[in-house]
Order: structure tokens, then sequence, then C-alpha cells
């Protein structure tokens, strides 16, 4: 595993989305993994700035998001569908039909789950972007899910759903479920960049690096994956020793 410490978000938003611009110069129909969350909101920012700039482009590029909540419209603002449009591909040239999130609008979710893990069998992610939940939650992958887990839908533990109530405005409104890739589906991909940032992340990253590898903390598997980097700011990499 790669580490690369920088100073604070900011930086970290920059290294990251040099890393996916290289990719996409050298390889312009790469197909990535997206993720959501605060973490990488930087990271898109940049690489809009870079499309704007002429140095990268969408059109061929195709991408797959790591996980959608349950029980909410597409339409509703804090909805994965939203956010990535909000945050990246409304500002750039990807084409819709490139673009894949779980569905987890309807009734027959087993189903829809197999659609998108049937989807994901047939692409080859080059680069999957990660964030960390504060309890090593990868996609949505809860703590003591199986590493041979596919895609599948989960009921949130209330950490992850207290976290993430900052962005309802309610804990009841934070939906319960959510449909998300599968640790083994995460694990497939060539690539893994994981970002973390802030003091709220510093336990999970000395969890990652220290190098143990076990279902309770999920994120931990990427010690058995052959090509991962893992960028920290300072505030996130406070508890390990140089
Ligand atoms: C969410 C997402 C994850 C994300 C994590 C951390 O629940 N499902 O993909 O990595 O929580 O989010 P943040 O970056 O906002 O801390």
């Amino acid at each position: 595993m790669k580490v690369i410490k920088v100073k604070n978000y900011d930086e970290l938003s920059k290294v990251a989305a040099d890393i996916i611009a290289d990719l996409l110069k050298e390889n312009p129909k790469a197909t990535l993994g997206l993720a959501t969350g605060s973490s990488p909101i930087g990271l898109y920012q940049n690489l809009i700035k870079k499309y704007e700039k002429g140095e990268i482009s969408f059109k061929d590029v195709k991408t797959y998001n790591l996980d959608e909540y349950c029980e909410l419209p597409k339409s509703h603002p804090e909805s994965y569908y939203s956010f990535m449009h909000r945050n990246l591909f409304s500002h750039v040239d990807i084409k819709e039909e490139n673009v894949h999130i779980p569905c987890s609008e309807g009734s027959d979710l087993e189903k829809l789950c197999k659609e998108y893990n049937d989807l994901l069998h047939k692409a080859s992610i080059d680069l999957q972007l990660l964030g960390i939940g504060a309890n090593g939650h990868i996609g949505f992958n809860e703590p003591n899910t199986s590493f041979e887990q596919e895609t599948f839908v989960v009921k949130l533990t209330e950490k992850t759903r207290k976290d993430n109530q900052r962005f309802f405005n309610s804990l009841d409104e934070v939906p319960t479920h959510a449909m998300t890739m599968g640790i083994k589906n995460i694990m497939q991909a060539k690539k893994i960049l994981l970002v973390a940032s802030g003091a709220n992340k510093q336990d999970a990253v000395k969890k990652l690096l220290s190098g143990e590898v076990t279902e309770s903390f999920p994120a931990s598997v990427l010690n058995n994956h052959p090509d991962v980097t893992v960028i920290v700011d300072e505030e996130a990499a406070k508890l390990l020793n140089d």
C-alpha cells in the first residue's frame, strides 16, 4: 500500500485529481469507479477545472458508482445520483449512457442488485476511488460484511446514519438501507485510490495502515490488493507513527 501524506484537504484534492487526470491522459477510455461523501468533492472540483482547461475529457470515460441510498428517489438532492451530477457529471462532457449508479428505486431490490452486479462483472474498473467511513466502511460495506460479498442491500449502522445526518434535516430523514457494491466487486478494480481527511478519520486510518486484515474493519481488506494508494492529510494521519 502506497501512502501519500499531504498537508490538508486542498492538497489532498489536488494530488488525488492529478492521479485520476494522469490516468485519463494515458487512457481516455478509462473506466472509473466513483465515490460520494465529503472526501471526494474537492478532487471532483479539481477534475472539473482540468476539464475546463482542456487538459482532460470524459467523452469516452465510463463510470460506476459504489452505492446509492434506498428509499430516496433519484431526484432527491441527497441521492447519490443527484450528488454525482451536482459535483461532477453536469460540469464535464461525460455521456449519460456511460454513467452507472446503482438504482434502488423499485420494489424488486434483489433484481436491481443482480442487474448492477452483472454490469460490474462485464466492466473492468481501471481505478476505484474510495473514501472511508469512521467505522472502516468502504462503499456501504459495514463492519463484518464478508469479503466475498457482491452487490447487495445493506442495513446501515446507526453510526453511519449519524455520520451522514449532516446532509439531511434530521436523523429520521437519513435512509436506513443502501445498495452497495460488495467488497469483492471493489477488490476487482485494477487500482484503488482511497482519500481520508480530517480528525474524524484518525482511528480508521490508523487501523487501515496497521496491516491487520479483519472483516470487522472492512477497509482492511485493501491490504490484500496489489495496487492501492492512500492519500491522508495531517489531521487524518495524526495517530500514525512516522
Ligand atoms: C458514506 C459513503 C462512503 C464514504 C463514506 C465517508 O457513507 N457511502 O462511500 O466513503 O461515507 O464519507 P465522508 O467522505 O463524507 O466522510
